[in-house]
């Protein structure tokens, strides 16, 4: 069962106001518990029982959020049910009572980076197209691509109608039939990356997204998962 809890500090924790401020709101009559105004210091409330308003809007305890980075394995679905009952994305992350949604979508087959929260403003910030956040692939293309190719893959192609915006290319290694390189790209279409490079004639044999503007997957291994903290999320935007 939920604890009593001071008027003041449920307040605060709703984020309502600081817990100083809140005892202003409470002598100033501003908040209710049960329809009846409070302006003792002391009550107490049973958050969940007891229904508190403050200036009559109902004061709810918010879930806190909480930010993971997901090093998604091949075979899970970023949605968040599945018609065709794939395993999905969130059943990875372990002891975690918050609601997460993942950050953007990665295909089925393709790995690496994935945020999952329950920050929607985060998320929107980060797929907003006036943000631009980086994502950084690792992608293995069938055959050599010529420079000139990838130079125009990093100027913009048409793709379903629509200009791509710049990329950047750079080629990681070669192999006698396949090539590996890292692409960045600002925008988060469906299929993208698989699109552009077999727009060029070089398909994608196997994808891995390795960042999201400078935060990187590092050597967090497949399927493995870690928490983000404030000093981690700044590096989305940089
Ligand atoms: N581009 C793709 O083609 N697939 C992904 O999963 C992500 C980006």
């Amino acid at each position: 069962m939920t604890r009593p809890l001071r008027l003041h500090k449920f307040l605060a924790q709703c984020g309502i106001a600081s817990r100083r401020k809140a005892e202003e709101l409470i002598a100033s009559g501003q908040v209710s518990v049960d329809g009846e105004v409070v302006r003792e210091m002391g009550t107490s409330i049973v958050p969940g029982r007891n229904v508190v308003t403050c200036g009559g809007i109902p004061v709810t305890e918010s879930e806190p959020l909480v930010y993971y980075l997901l090093n998604k394995p091949k075979g899970y679905v970023t949605t968040l049910s599945d018609p065709q009952n794939r395993p999905i994305v969130t059943s990875l992350i372990k002891d975690c009572q918050a609601r997460l949604f993942p950050v953007g979508r990665l295909d089925f087959d393709t790995e690496g980076a994935l945020i999952l929260t329950n920050d929607g403003d985060l998320a929107q910030k980060i797929q907003h197209p006036s943000h631009e956040t980086r994502k950084t692939y690792e992608a293995r293309i069938k055959g050599r691509p010529t420079r000139e190719k990838l130079t125009s893959l990093e100027r913009g192609i048409m793709l379903d109608g629509r200009m791509t915006s710049p990329s950047r290319v750079t080629v990681l290694g070669g192999h006698a039939d396949h090539t590996l390189v890292s692409i960045t790209i600002h925008e988060g279409r469906k299929h993208q990356v698989k699109k552009m490079f077999a727009a060029i004639g070089h398909p994608v044999v196997s994808l891995r997204r390795t960042a999201y503007g400078r935060l990187e997957l590092g050597n967090l291994p497949t399927g493995s998962y870690r928490r983000l903290y404030p000093v981690d999320l700044k590096k989305l935007f940089l």
